[in-house]
């Protein structure tokens, strides 16, 4: 999917994404959810959506974003012994992901908003898959990630300007979005996995198991 020059999320977009992951969250009473990508935002009204709806919580971010949250949580006075932080010190999130898998837990609700490139949730993406229950969904938010779109600030980042070379792919290329690589052109098209429609939006995509 090509997206289209300059584009922009709809104002309030970001209201609307929290509302839907509330939304989604509150119809796994008794369930699970994984979130890869806390950020720097502890989200006090979704913690206590979970501790009503008995969910258990599994969030994974870098290390330093972990310790915040709890850190958060506990100086909040909120028992958190329904949450369960794993971070990376560097790298990504995968190896954590493959850990969760060893140990056979299963999710009703995934959301994958970490790094949005799809040379690290491509992998994060397909780590998912065992990792939902049957019926379980996966929501996928900057779904409008593209490297032209970044291209400018990637090349002025010490860490990403020699990862990325822009001159290996087409101008076709630089302009898809990657997250919609992994959700339309792998998990939907050869891995048979359904779009709720009622969750969709340009920018935010959740499949269903
Ligand atoms: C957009 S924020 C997540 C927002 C959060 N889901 C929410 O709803 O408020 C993205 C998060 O992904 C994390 N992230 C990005 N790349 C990562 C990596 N390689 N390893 C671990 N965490 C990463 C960032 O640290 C950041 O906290």
């Amino acid at each position: 999917m090509v997206v289209p020059k300059g584009y922009v999320p709809p104002k309030g977009h970001r209201k609307k994404v929290n509302e839907n992951i509330a939304n989604m969250i509150s119809e796994i009473p008794g369930g699970e959810f994984l979130e890869i990508g806390i950020g720097p935002k502890v989200r006090l009204d979704r913690i206590e959506i979970m501790s009503q709806s008995n969910i258990q919580y599994v969030g994974v971010d870098f290390e330093t974003v972990c310790n915040m949250h709890k850190e958060t949580i506990d100086n909040a006075g909120i028992n958190r012994n329904h949450m369960r932080f794993m971070s990376n010190s560097v790298g990504t999130y995968l190896y954590n992901l493959i850990r969760l898998k060893r140990e056979n837990k299963k999710f009703d609700l995934i959301y994958l908003d970490g790094h949005h490139t799809l040379y690290v949730d491509f992998a994060a993406a397909f780590a998912c898959i065992p990792l939902l229950k049957a019926g379980g969904r996966i929501a996928f938010d900057d779904v409008y990630w593209t490297l032209a779109s970044k291209e400018e600030s990637l090349k002025k980042s010490e860490f990403y300007s020699d990862i990325y070379d822009f001159s290996l792919y087409t101008k076709e290329e630089r302009e898809e979005a990657h997250i919609a690589i992994i959700t339309e052109e792998y998990l939907v098209a050869e891995y048979g996995l359904k779009k709720v429609e009622e969750y969709c939006e340009p920018y935010w995509t959740v499949l269903q198991k």
